[in-house]
């Protein structure tokens, strides 16, 4: 089992390892909580709830379970509230804690509902899509999304620990394993060029080097960056034209796919405005394809500027936009909204 040390102003331990989840009450033991709620997607539950139901109460754990309906539409003020009200049924103290078992969309509402409940509660991430092992169970944003827009209410809340079970791969569907993989190259890109090889070459690489390589580097991060004020931004590469299209098909394009899309699209951005070359840009569409990502999109520059007016990242009429320099260094430049259809324009949108 690899444990990675995640020093942000409450540090945890991330720990990697396949069969982990067999000793979760083990690994939690000494978070000294009485009572614990497992927040769980209807089709994840029945697959491991029951492991970790058990492993838990093995350890003197009283465990109460949530169920949610899978998929995006559950990060919702609605679910939130509805957790928040069961928090409170359930009588649950700032001593006890709340388990994310599932994806992103688990481990983003049920840390926001932790970080509001009672001021605060601690929560363990249990990621099991890779999309979360790699990336959001790591660094303590958390949010529900507002009809205004994606994760538009949230708070930064890091959790106790977050457990990683390379195993619970085996039962992802393939989609949803592919759209993680767009997040990994993510990281090679903006990173490490070895990374990046590693990922575009024909050895396929272990889950477990997987995970660790991306933990750390996310790690090394938030720890210089924690609450997204200056480099944490580099992990919103490809991510605000490809929020903007995740809205635009409703949902029906998962995160990882519709990062991907704008991944490739900055990446020809870039290369067109000459910030990158035009092999490099190649590499990572061609990264992109190997793993059966979507490089292009269908919505015109018009629909995807409304929504990139609505990006979090915006500052005043500036949005703060990574972009790779070459595979393995990528900068934050302000690019002002005036701006946005000319490089989706060069991005290759029609
Ligand atoms: P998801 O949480 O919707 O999970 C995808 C689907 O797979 C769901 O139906 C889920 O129930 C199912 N599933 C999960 N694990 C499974 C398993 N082992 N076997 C079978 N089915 C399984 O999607 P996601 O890609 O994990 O997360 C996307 C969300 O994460 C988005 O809301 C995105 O905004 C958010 N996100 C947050 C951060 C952050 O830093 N907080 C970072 C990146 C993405
Ligand atoms: N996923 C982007 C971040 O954690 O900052």
């Amino acid at each position: 089992m690899e444990k990675i040390h995640v020093g942000t102003g409450r540090s945890y331990d991330v720990y990697i390892g396949r069969g982990i989840l067999e000793n979760v009450g083990s690994c939690l033991k000494e978070s000294g909580a009485g009572k614990a709620v497992l927040v769980c997607g209807e089709n994840v539950f029945p697959l491991y709830a029951e492991k970790i139901n058990l492993a838990l109460e093995k350890e003197g754990f009283k465990v109460f379970d949530f169920i949610i309906e899978p998929g995006e539409a559950s990060k919702s003020l609605e679910t939130y509230g509805k957790l928040l009200e069961f928090l409170c049924e359930k009588e649950l103290t700032r001593s006890d804690m709340l388990i994310a078992l599932g994806g992103g969309v688990t481990g983003d509402l049920t840390g926001f509902a932790a970080a509001t409940y009672q001021r605060g509660i601690g929560f363990i991430q249990i990621p099991t899509t890779l999309l979360a092992m790699v990336d959001s169970s790591v660094g303590g944003k958390t949010a529900v999304n507002l009809s205004g827009g994606k994760n538009r209410a949230g708070a930064f809340w890091q959790p106790s620990a977050v457990l990683c079970d390379p195993d619970t791969l085996r039962t992802l569907p393939e989609r949803e394993y592919r759209s993680g993989m767009a997040e990994v190259i993510k990281y090679g890109v903006l990173g490490s060029r070895a990374f990046f090889d590693e990922l575009a070459g024909d050895i396929p690489c272990s889950h477990e080097h997987i995970i660790g390589t991306c933990v750390k580097m996310k790690r090394d991060i938030v720890a210089e960056d924690e609450f997204d004020t200056g480099k944490r931004r580099l992990l919103n590469l490809g991510h605000s034209f490809g929020h903007a299209i995740e809205a635009l098909s409703e949902f029906k394009m998962t995160h990882g796919e519709a990062v991907s899309a704008g991944t490739a699209i900055i990446a020809r951005a870039s290369a067109a405005m000459g910030y990158m070359a035009e092999s490099e840009a190649g590499s990572i569409i061609k990264c992109l394809k190997k793993y059966g990502l979507p490089t292009e999109t269908g919505y015109s520059k018009e629909e995807i500027e409304r929504f990139v007016r609505m990006d979090k990242k915006l500052s005043g009429d500036t949005i703060s936009l990574a972009v790779p320099r070459e595979i393995g260094s990528c900068d934050i430049i302000g690019v002002p909204l005036g701006d946005i259809p000319r490089w989706l324009s060069l991005g290759g949108v029609k």
